[in-house]
């Protein structure tokens, strides 16, 4: 996997969002191309504990290749980081320092034609993070229903067009399933009319292919749950910082980070809280955005935010 190609977005910020302690215990949830994780595995000196989780096989094999200097514990998972509390546990690790999420795709899995996530280049309409899975962007293009379709467009792609890109999908795999990337930018390129792709910001099958792309992977149903049990596992002063890509993501980061920060969650009309919720962390600092020079570098980055929480000491 030298081949494995991917800027890390916001590196050193998020870097020193964590605070690293070298002999600290610190977890990558989304290792891609490891270059987070590199940068804090270097941190590292013995004694250090490292924990790097990706469901990609691509991104494991890379982060193997990578992660060699350093003289901190190294452990490689692959698997899905909403089971985190049980990756954890198998490594009897009680409490962490700090843990990283950076959400959603790598250009590694984007810029590679057959796993299928690129609307400029042609390949098996797949999508699938974790190749091990079943449900593939085959499955949802072909057999979901057509109310389905239209749901996942709106839900995960704010898509304006969505309604009418379900109804020319649903019409033409009548013919045929619709078996590529390609076909389907083709349909999708049918469905849009010309003059609103023209003034659509980006290309014009980006929205319905990250609507694909997170019902395949199911990527944002398992975040508020991920993101509460990496805080639960912090150490008093541990850091948990959160890389999102879209405002959807973004919307999740922010309202669980405020309910973690936040000490009751009754309704505001209830005299006497029945809810006994303690805030656990406080909230660090602004979101973090990219300055214009990381954008100039690297186009990926310019919808990017970091978000920082601290555990309550
Ligand atoms: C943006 S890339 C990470 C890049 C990395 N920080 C770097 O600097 O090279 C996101 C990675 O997270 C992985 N990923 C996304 N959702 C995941 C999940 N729920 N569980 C495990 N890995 C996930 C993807 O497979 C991808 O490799």
């Amino acid at each position: 996997m030298n081949n494995f190609h991917h800027i890390s977005v916001l590196l050193d910020e998020a870097i020193d969002a964590l605070n690293i302690n070298p002999v600290g215990v610190y977890v990558d949830c989304t290792l891609g191309g490891a270059g987070h994780a590199a940068k804090i595995t270097q941190k590292l000196s013995k004694g250090g504990i490292f924990v790097g989780i990706d469901q990609d096989e691509d991104a494991i094999e890379a982060a193997r290749e990578r992660l060699t200097d350093t003289d901190a514990e190294i452990n490689i998972v692959k698997d899905n980081f909403k089971n985190l509390r049980n990756i954890l546990n198998d490594l009897k690790i009680e409490k962490v320092d700090g843990i990283l999420f950076d959400l959603g795709v790598s250009s590694h899995q984007i810029d590679t034609a057959e796993r299928g996530f690129s609307y400029i280049n042609d390949g098996a309409l797949d999508m699938r993070m974790d190749k091990e899975q079943k449900l593939s962007a085959y499955d949802v293009v072909n057999k979901y229903d057509e109310e389905d379709l239209e749901r996942i467009f709106y839900e995960y792609g704010e898509e304006r067009w969505g309604k009418r890109v379900a109804e020319f999908i649903c019409d033409f795999r009548k013919k045929a399933p619709i078996k590529t990337t390609g076909e389907l930018v083709n349909i999708i390129d049918r469905a849009i009319p010309k003059e609103v792709r023209k003034n659509t910001e980006g290309h014009s099958a980006k929205r319905i292919f990250q609507a694909v792309r997170i019902e395949v992977n199911d990527e944002l149903n398992i975040l508020e749950q991920s993101f509460k049990t990496a805080a639960e596992f912090l150490n008093s002063g541990g850091r948990l910082a959160v890389i999102t890509f879209h405002s959807l993501e973004d919307r999740v980061c922010k309202n669980t980070f405020k309910e973690l920060a936040t000490d009751c969650l009754c309704p505001k009309d209830i005299p006497v809280c029945v809810c006994n919720h303690k805030k656990s962390v406080k909230i660090i600092g602004k979101p973090i955005r990219p300055g214009d020079r990381e954008i100039n570098v690297n186009s990926r980055a310019k919808s990017a935010i970091l978000r920082v929480a601290e555990k309550l000491r």
